[in-house]
């Protein structure tokens, strides 16, 4: 398979998008506790880091927020663009690449559901810490690395939690199958890069899904509500 075509959000950006506005995983689980654990952010210079089409950038920027958003896909980012508006301050970055924007330039980063694309996290968080002003905080969800165990292990019969390896799934979606390739890595790998790269652990959450979710998808609400599917981190810049 051509490599180029892993990962390929630009293939499903219109599918992905409308997935994730409704759907239980994201509208009523992982951006409500983004927010939650943002809190008041009015004012705040906020960077969206891995911003796909704006649904958490709409929701800063609705509480008061001055937000950036970055995104490695151009297709997620014409989503995000007609979401948010032609004076959005929306940009093409690789997080693997150094980040466009000088030192101290925001208070808080959010990295929802992005860092786990990453095999190497220590010179994006090392940027992340650049870019954030002292106190600052990186706010970050990734893949529960207890449910892609699990899941692999079921795949593949065999347990390996504390390796860090890559594995892949079969997304499909709008009609097109996509091929997706992520990193597992156990907590402790991703408590260690985050201290290494300069970060003091605030929290380490496993929230619930909103309410509102268990009318909408009773199965999916019982699944969320009794087994995490992300891990949530508040992280400062000290
Ligand atoms: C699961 S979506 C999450 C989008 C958004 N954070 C949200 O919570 O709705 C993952 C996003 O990460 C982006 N992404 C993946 N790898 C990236 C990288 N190396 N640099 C920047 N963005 C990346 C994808 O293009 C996609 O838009």
């Amino acid at each position: 398979m051509d490599a180029s075509r892993v990962n390929d959000y630009d293939s499903f950006a219109e599918a992905y998008t409308a997935e994730s506005d409704a759907g239980i995983q994201n509208a009523y689980y992982e951006r409500p506790a983004i927010l939650a654990l943002a809190g008041d952010v009015a004012g705040r210079r906020i960077l969206d880091a891995g911003c796909g089409a704006g649904p958490l950038f709409a929701a800063l920027r609705e509480r008061g927020a001055i937000v950036t958003g970055i995104d490695a896909s151009t297709g997620m980012l014409e989503e995000a663009r007609r979401r948010l508006g032609d004076d959005a301050d929306l940009r093409v970055a690789d997080l693997g690449s150094p980040l466009p924007f000088p030192d101290d330039a925001f208070d808080d980063v959010i990295a929802s559901l992005v860092l786990h694309y990453l095999e190497d996290w220590g010179p994006t968080l090392r940027e992340m810490r650049r870019v954030l002003t002292p106190g600052g905080r990186l706010i970050v969800a990734v893949d529960h690395p207890f449910a892609i165990q699990l899941m692999n292990i079921l795949a593949e019969r065999k347990s390996r939690y504390l390796a860090t390896y890559p594995w892949t799934e079969e997304w499909t979606m709008g009609g097109q199958t996509a091929h997706m390739s992520f990193w597992h890595r156990p907590v402790h790998a991703m408590t260690d890069a985050f201290t290494a790269a300069g970060f003091r652990i605030s929290v380490i959450s496993e929230p619930q899904p909103v309410p509102e979710a268990r009318e909408l998808d009773p199965e999916g609400f019982r699944m969320l509500s009794t087994n995490p599917s992300f891990l949530f981190f508040v992280l400062h810049a000290d």
